[in-house]
């Protein structure tokens, strides 16, 4: 069996939820590298909104043990609050959830930190989402960061927490923001030590047993290759390698254990926050595809900007990743257009590029090159049947697989795990089809309903 890895190719918010949603019952282990409640992993169920911004999104099936890796850092107080959301939906966590005793901390003054210097970069602001995220890996590369097994050591854990106190507040007082109390954080994570204690492992020395078990674990993303803290359109990124490579480095296995990375493309593009988006749709039509699409933040609430689907950065992320197998999202957000455009590169100063840029003052300046075709003007959403697609919306998904030389095994045609079309013989290489069954029933959304 083997253990995939699934990650965005653009900006995030590719539909990385629903996908890990519908394959999960192929796999043992659910298991997150990087990033952390900043990312918002969106699940339909039985009409039923839920949002996970930490917790990987197999807890929402029975049995699937779900790791959040030394990559990810953690916000004790957002995981309590999903735990206790999933609770509700009458979830049962306690022997599904392992975190890593290597994981950092976010803690509040965090948040802080965050706010002054997204206010001091004024109108060249991240536009961030304000979780702390950014600080917390500032102090895990400055080796100052708390881990979370260090709740476990009270001692090491006082001295960390003063340490760190004492540094925040010399930043918060020049900004002239309320300061923290290094005893009150304390007391804070004591707290959490009692209530998140029973889930701090090895996690790489656990998935190494699990591998020799024969277990098979698929790899969650968060965020998307160009919101890569290396790879990605710096400074406009999160803090950690959302990008295949942060699979090993994020939960300690070696890079013989990824099998397969499957990529999530969206059929046109969104960003939430700042930064350069060259295939970006100003006006009306960008506007319609931001209400058809629903394309708003699942963490923020704020309007994703949105645009034409861009091959020439896909391209990228596939070679970034080593994405051959792509699932494409959303399609049927085009399904009234007359015209849709692709993207297929960029020029800069009159000349051709050949590789995507990173440097974002060069991306703000690109002109993108498009290859206009007409719509299919049919309704796609909901079809599950690959045999009910109209030939020239297959012809669309046939030149974007050109372009980006990688096949599209999967079309997702709506938000619930039925809206989807498999080319199964594409996929058999990677998972066993036969697993791909049915999300047992959750006990709270079936009582709402
Ligand atoms: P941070 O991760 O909160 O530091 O935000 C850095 C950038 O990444 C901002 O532009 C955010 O809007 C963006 N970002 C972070 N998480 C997500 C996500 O899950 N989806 C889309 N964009 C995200």
């Amino acid at each position: 069996m083997s253990n995939i890895a699934v990650v965005g190719m653009q900006w995030g918010d590719e539909g990385k939820g629903k996908v890990t949603d519908l394959l999960t019952p192929a796999f043992d282990i659910v298991a997150r590298y990087q990033g952390g409640n900043n990312a918002g992993h969106t699940v339909f169920v039985k009409g039923k909104k839920i949002v996970l911004h930490l917790i990987p999104s197999g807890i929402l099936h029975e049995n699937k043990l779900c790791i959040i890796g030394n990559g990810v850092v953690v916000n004790p107080r957002a995981f309590l609050e999903e735990v206790e959301q999933l609770e509700r939906l009458g979830i049962k966590v306690d022997n599904n959830i392992v975190i890593s005793k290597n994981a950092q901390l976010i803690l509040p003054y965090h948040s802080s930190i965050e706010e002054i210097t997204e206010k001091i970069r004024g109108d060249k602001k991240i536009g961030t989402t304000c979780k702390g995220i950014g600080p917390s890996y500032v102090d895990k590369t400055a080796r100052q960061g708390i881990k979370t097994g260090d709740l476990l050591n009270e001692d090491v854990l006082r001295s960390k927490v003063e340490q760190n106190v004492k540094l925040k507040n010399i930043i918060l007082a020049h900004f002239q923001s309320p300061l923290f109390e290094a005893e009150e954080i304390i007391k804070e994570c004591l707290y959490y030590r009692d209530r998140i204690g029973k889930y701090l492992q090895d996690v790489s020395c656990l998935l190494e047993k699990k591998i020799g078990e024969g277990k098979s674990i698929l790899f969650e993303g968060a965020q998307g290759t160009l919101l890569d803290i290396d790879h990605g359109t710096y400074p406009y990124v999160t803090s950690s390698n959302s990008t295949s490579g942060g699979v090993c480095t994020g939960l300690g296995v070696s890079p013989d254990k990824i099998d397969h990375v499957i990529g999530i493309a969206k059929a046109y593009t969104t960003r939430v926050g700042s930064g350069p988006f060259p295939t970006e749709i100003s006006g009306s039509a960008g506007k319609h595809l931001q209400k058809k699409g629903d394309e708003f933040g699942a963490t923020t609430g704020r309007p994703r900007r949105c645009g034409w689907i861009d091959t020439f950065a896909l391209k990228y992320a596939a070679r970034i990743n080593g994405i051959k197998k792509v699932v494409l999202t959303k399609p049927d957000v085009l399904d009234e257009l007359e015209e849709i455009k692709i993207g297929i590169g960029y020029s800069y100063k009159d000349s051709s590029l050949d590789c995507f840029p990173t440097e974002s003052w060069v991306l703000e300046d690109v002109k993108p090159e498009y290859k206009t075709i007409k719509g299919w003007k049919k309704s796609i959403h909901r079809i599950k049947d690959g045999r009910s697609l109209p030939e020239s919306f297959l012809d669309y998904v046939k030149i974007i697989e050109d372009l980006i030389q990688a096949e599209v095994v999967m079309i997702s045609t709506g938000a619930e795990r039925e809206d989807t079309v498999f080319f199964k013989d594409k996929m058999n290489e990677f998972i066993d089809l036969n697993k791909i069954t049915d999300r047992p029933d959750i006990p709270g959304i079936n009582n709402a309903s």
